[in-house]
């Protein structure tokens, strides 16, 4: 694990950090010096980062992202034990067999559901962390989106729309807050490997194509995305916001 104290100071809150990117981004933040609120609406298994020394740099909050309510509670989590977040990961997001159809045959409630996770779950991740942040006078928001909120795809109709919305999003906010010294960014993983998409990749040749369609030859891994992340939420990104950094081993160059 690197240390070299990237994010001394500060504090971060990661929704969506039970698994795959968000656990990783959590790891990683921890071991750069960061204090992180871990919010997932699955429990969090978190042995491996007592076992690492982490055990009072962490404090794991159920919550989810579309629920207003648990918003609010999560912030008198926050309040209660005295800290000020001045890094948000956007990053939890759902995505199933259902969010992959196209456009005709999703359902309304598919539509609904993601929608309220994937796009609503960021707008309220916004809307409740950046007034703190506003009253700090400092704050960096990084959005995770995907190559699939940039260009269409045969899968899915919903998570494309969703993953949309946070790109333009993220512009908006970039603008409306700058002058506050908050920054808020998106990022664009291309195929990972994670419990997300584990199933699909493992059904005949999904894995094979996604490899061979990605320019440096192979799925990436979580920490591959997590370092941009990290980027984005220290100090060495503070001219940057309002940007889309894509991590995709080179999908959107094609
Ligand atoms: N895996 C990929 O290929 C890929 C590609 C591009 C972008 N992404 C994006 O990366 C992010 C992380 O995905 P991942 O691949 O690590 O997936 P993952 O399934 O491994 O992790 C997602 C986490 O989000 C949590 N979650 C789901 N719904 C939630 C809710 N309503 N409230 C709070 N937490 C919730 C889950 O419990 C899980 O711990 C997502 O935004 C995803 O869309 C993933």
């Amino acid at each position: 694990m690197s240390n070299n104290n990237r994010l001394k100071g500060k504090t971060a809150l990661i929704t969506g950090a039970g698994s795959g990117l968000g656990y990783e981004t959590s790891k990683l933040f921890l071991s750069e010096g960061s204090f992180v609120f871990m919010c997932d609406i699955n429990p969090i298994d978190t042995s491996e980062l007592v076992e690492n020394g982490f055990a009072d740099k962490f404090i794991t909050v159920e919550l989810d992202v579309s629920d207003s309510l648990g918003w609010e509670k999560t912030l008198s989590i926050i309040n209660s034990s005295n800290k000020n977040i001045n890094v948000l990961v956007n990053n939890a997001a759902l995505s199933n067999p259902e969010t992959r159809w196209d456009l005709i045959n999703t359902s309304e409630e598919i539509w609904e559901l993601a929608m309220k996770v994937n796009s609503t779950g960021v707008f309220l991740g916004m809307k409740k962390i950046i007034p703190e942040m506003i009253k700090n006078k400092i704050g960096s928001v990084i959005n995770v989106s995907s190559i699939f909120g940039k260009v269409g795809s045969e899968m899915g109709a919903v998570y494309h729309a969703a993953k949309g919305s946070i790109t333009t999003l993220t512009k908006a906010a970039a603008i409306q807050y700058a002058s506050n010294n908050v920054r808020v960014n998106s990022v664009h993983p291309g195929f990972l490997e994670t419990n997300m998409t584990k199933k699909l990749h493992n059904k005949p040749g999904v894995r094979d194509k996604r490899n061979a369609s990605t320019p440096l030859g192979r799925i990436g891994e979580p920490i591959d995305v997590a370092y941009g992340i990290l980027y984005l939420a220290s100090d060495e990104s503070s001219w940057v916001t309002g940007s889309e950094l894509v991590i995709d081993g080179g999908y959107l160059a094609q």
